[in-house]
């Protein structure tokens, strides 16, 4: 084999599994609590475990190649036709295809943010642009503008935002998306504003709606957070049917699977499970506020944790020791390392870790 080229890019950093914390420290799996991924912890609706079961002896024959059946599923949960809706292996899968789509050209990435919008720029050899937030995370829509040349092919919005909580208001969403608007992006559209709507279901304020309005945004979803399907994969977007129709030229057939296609219908179908998921995560939200260190208000199902004066590494290390995994942020560019990200658990999760937060925190009070 003939050397490959050097890689453009940093390996994408996820949170750390139980297997691994069980072996480090000699914990038992099952005595382990993960609160690093942001997972549902209530698990996926009994529906959709169902529907795997049921569906698994067709496995030998291909699934629909453009997932048209959960697409269907989808249009009823959105309240937008198919014709603007494409699903993948994960939002990530949705992602990707995008940026073989638009790429090469720059991408815009205001951060700190979800790491695989830099990572994904770079391998689909363009350029990633990374621009600060504020002290508390929130967007200049101005400075965002302010990188947009040329060869500007999309703008990451994260709403709420990946590490952070926090939401992008719909007067910044417009202000980005009319600015950018005369620029490169696919078919004369301007460049595309992808908007990352991953734990919207925890908040109140999506801005899908937006996309009968603009021939420039796609929202981004996902059936991992709230519907509990992250080992499935299942990820989705809403688009214009123009960019809708780009889009599918460069998508992998058959990238959703057939158990996860029968999974992600079920779930969509299960309102219980969906109303029960936010709640959990709504209630345990407000435990989580409860940590002796600053914590920043959250909109997703998880909260960011300032720890200073101690490193985000040293406290993540020493929950991991009690059998606690949650996630060191300095891995996410211009976070620092003083920040922690707690997804929210079940009620004695929570409560859990608010103790163990409380006894570093008065263990080493004395040497402050
Ligand atoms: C902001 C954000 N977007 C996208 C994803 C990827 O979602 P999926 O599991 O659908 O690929 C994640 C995963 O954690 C995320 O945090």
């Amino acid at each position: 084999m003939k050397p490959l080229p050097t890689s453009p890019t940093t390996k994408y950093v996820p949170g750390r599994s139980i297997a691994e914390i069980s072996e480090q420290y000699n914990i038992p799996a099952d005595a382990i609590i993960k609160l690093g991924s942001n997972e549902n912890p209530l698990g996926p609706a009994p529906s959709a475990v169902r529907a795997i079961i049921k569906h698994a002896n067709n496995v030998s024959i291909y699934p629909d190649s453009d997932a048209s059946a959960l697409c269907d599923a989808l249009s009823g949960y959105t309240g937008y036709p198919g014709a603007n809706i494409v699903a993948s292996a994960g939002m990530d899968g949705v992602i990707d295809t995008m940026m073989r789509m638009l790429m090469p050209g720059e991408a815009i990435i205001p951060v700190p943010t979800f790491s695989y919008y830099g990572i994904t720029a770079r391998t689909h050899h363009g350029t990633p642009v990374f621009v600060s937030r504020d002290e508390n995370f929130g967007l200049d829509p101005q400075a965002i503008l302010s990188q947009v040349t040329n060869e500007t092919r999309v703008i990451f919005l994260c709403s709420p935002n990946n590490p952070s909580g926090n939401l992008v208001s719909e007067s910044d969403l417009r202000t980005i998306l009319a600015g950018c608007g005369d620029c490169n992006g696919c078919d004369g559209c301007g460049a595309v504003v992808f908007l990352d709507e991953a734990y919207i279901e925890f908040s109140e304020r999506s801005m899908i709606h937006l996309v009968r309005e603009y021939d420039n945004l796609m929202v981004g979803r996902t059936l991992s957070k709230a519907f509990g399907l992250a080992g499935l994969r299942v990820g989705y977007a809403v688009m214009p049917e123009k960019m809708r129709d780009e889009y599918l030229r460069y998508a992998t057939p058959f990238s959703v699977s057939s158990l996860a296609t029968a999974a992600g219908i079920a779930a969509l179908g299960d309102d219980a499970h969906l109303k029960q998921s936010v709640k959990l995560v709504r209630d345990g939200r407000k435990v989580l506020m409860e940590i002796p260190f600053k914590v920043y208000p959250s909109e997703a199902n998880f909260v960011l944790v300032d720890v200073s004066p101690h490193q985000s590494g040293e406290v993540c290390e020493l929950l991991a020791r009690e059998g606690i995994i949650v996630r060191d942020c300095s891995s996410f560019r211009d976070a620092g390392d003083t920040l922690v990200r707690v997804s929210v658990g079940t009620p004695e999760q929570n409560e859990r870790v608010v103790e163990a937060f409380s006894e570093f925190k008065s263990c080493n009070v004395a040497t402050l």
